[in-house]
């Protein structure tokens, strides 16, 4: 029987995505410890999540503004550690759950990437996931000194040949090349170890990997684009997606095309899961959750929604009036998560003001929480799952670790109760526990 993936939706910083998170009573103030981390991977373990996942961007948002004061004052996402070492305080901390990170195609070189990932997997058993994100804004440019972001389809562009090259790294070491033999002297065979050349547009590289196979042969890849250009890449890489549909009907439609797309390349598109956001607020009983969800929602300050408004669209949204409409070329201009502007101006059918922004994308609050007892969410992401909208959820957090606690003291029984989620994990590998094979050498020629 067909069951769900849960993954979480984890932030190597000060708050969850939810930039008031930090302010919640109950959120804990230790999140540059290992300690805090190894706790919410041991929580979800105990919820049988197949995987954590760390989010990232290199920057602060601090395009708003143009000045880092009022962000840092009200601690809007600008403590962010690094998620690939996180991910490994993590993945040392629990024993089944997998593990993700996210690293930038854009300012990353692929060897780096995939060495460093391929080491993670060795150091956990073979239970980690790279995000593949090509990065979004000017202020991640200039931390890595750049002028400006590169401009949004080119991103992918690029992205394609550093993935060709993350590959041919990851497949240059057969699993069995290494031998290790001291009577024969014979370390590895040469015979299975190849060197790779490569010569793009944007990228070039010469050389021989430096890390054998790991037991689940190489990171799962996880994308998560959701631009038109950002689908086709994520069609043709992705072993796990990531996606934010905005309600059951549209993520039904938006489900059909992609797992269509991803048959296009001549992949099996069940092989490929498909994970929504979802934010639970859950407790004992429905008015309980309710008051949680008040709580929640007096946490949140305009700045929040503002300057993650910037962050996200490239677009200092300080230099508008709060009622002024945005010009064509600025909105022309926005090259960061241009999905996100489309919707927008979609649902307000002209051109949209900083309030309409606000409205429409609610960002810096949660969006489409789903408030209610055990049986009140569970009957929400059961329909998502039968009905074909998902393949499971990236389960957010309002604060953390409380979400994932609720979440797994009220919602997985309940889920495991009608079948339509593991009681135990399947495999010691994430690619057991998410249903995927070995990777087979050149599958992506
Ligand atoms: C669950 C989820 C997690 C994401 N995590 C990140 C992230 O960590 N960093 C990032 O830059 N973008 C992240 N994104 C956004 C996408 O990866 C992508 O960068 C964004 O949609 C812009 O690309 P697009 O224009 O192709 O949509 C995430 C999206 C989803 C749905």
């Amino acid at each position: 029987m067909r069951q769900m993936v849960m993954v979480g939706f984890l932030q190597a910083q000060n708050c969850t995505t939810l930039a008031s998170a930090w302010r919640h009573p109950d959120a804990r103030r230790d999140f540059t410890s290992a300690a805090y981390y190894q706790y919410i991977g041991q929580v979800l373990e105990a919820g049988k999540f197949q995987m954590a996942f760390f989010d990232d961007r290199l920057a602060m948002p601090d395009i708003y503004g143009g000045n880092p004061a009022e962000v840092v004052a009200n601690g809007v996402r600008v403590v962010k550690i690094d998620p690939v070492a996180t991910m490994m305080a993590m993945g040392l901390g629990t024993k089944y759950l997998g593990v993700g990170s996210t690293a930038s195609t854009t300012y990353y070189e692929p060897f780096d990437v995939a060495r460093r990932f391929q080491t993670v997997d060795h150091m956990i058993g073979g239970r980690a996931a790279w995000n593949v994100v090509t990065s979004v804004n000017d202020g991640e440019a200039h931390n890595m000194g750049r002028d400006v972001h590169m401009e949004h389809d080119a991103r992918y562009d690029r992205a394609d040949e550093f993935m060709e090259i993350v590959l041919n790294c990851w497949e240059s070491w057969d699993d069995d090349a290494l031998v290790v033999d001291k009577k024969s002297g014979l370390f590895a065979d040469p015979n299975k170890v190849r060197r790779q050349e490569f010569q793009g547009k944007y990228l070039k590289t010469s050389g021989t990997f430096t890390v054998p196979r790991s037991p689940q042969g190489h990171p799962v890849v996880i994308q998560a684009g959701s631009s038109p250009r950002g689908k086709v890449f994520s069609a043709k890489w992705a072993e796990t997606v990531f996606v934010g549909y905005p309600d059951v009907e549209d993520g039904k439609k938006q489900y059909k095309e992609f797992k269509d797309a991803i048959a296009g390349h001549g992949r099996d598109p069940d092989s490929v899961t498909v994970n929504t956001i979802a934010y639970p607020v859950v407790a004992e009983t429905r008015s309980e959750a309710e008051d949680k969800m008040a709580l929640i929602d007096t946490l949140y300050k305009e700045v929040d929604g503002l300057s993650l408004l910037s962050e996200a669209l490239n677009f200092d949204f300080k230099t508008k009036g709060m009622d002024e409409a945005f010009s064509a070329e600025e909105l022309d201009g926005m090259s960061g998560m241009q999905a996100m502007r489309n919707r927008v101006m979609q649902q307000t059918g002209r051109n949209p003001t900083v309030r309409d922004f606000l409205e429409v994308t609610r960002r810096g609050r949660p969006r489409e929480a789903i408030v209610g007892s055990a049986k009140d969410v569970a009957d929400r992401l059961e329909q998502w799952f039968v009905e074909r909208a998902c393949d499971g959820f990236v389960v957010a957090g309002t604060h953390t670790p409380g979400t994932f606690e609720d979440f797994v003291k009220f919602v997985v029984p309940e889920l495991q109760r009608r079948g339509l989620y593991q009681k135990d994990y399947k495999g010691a590998t994430l690619r057991e526990n998410l249903g995927l094979g070995m990777p087979q050498n050149g599958w992506w020629r």
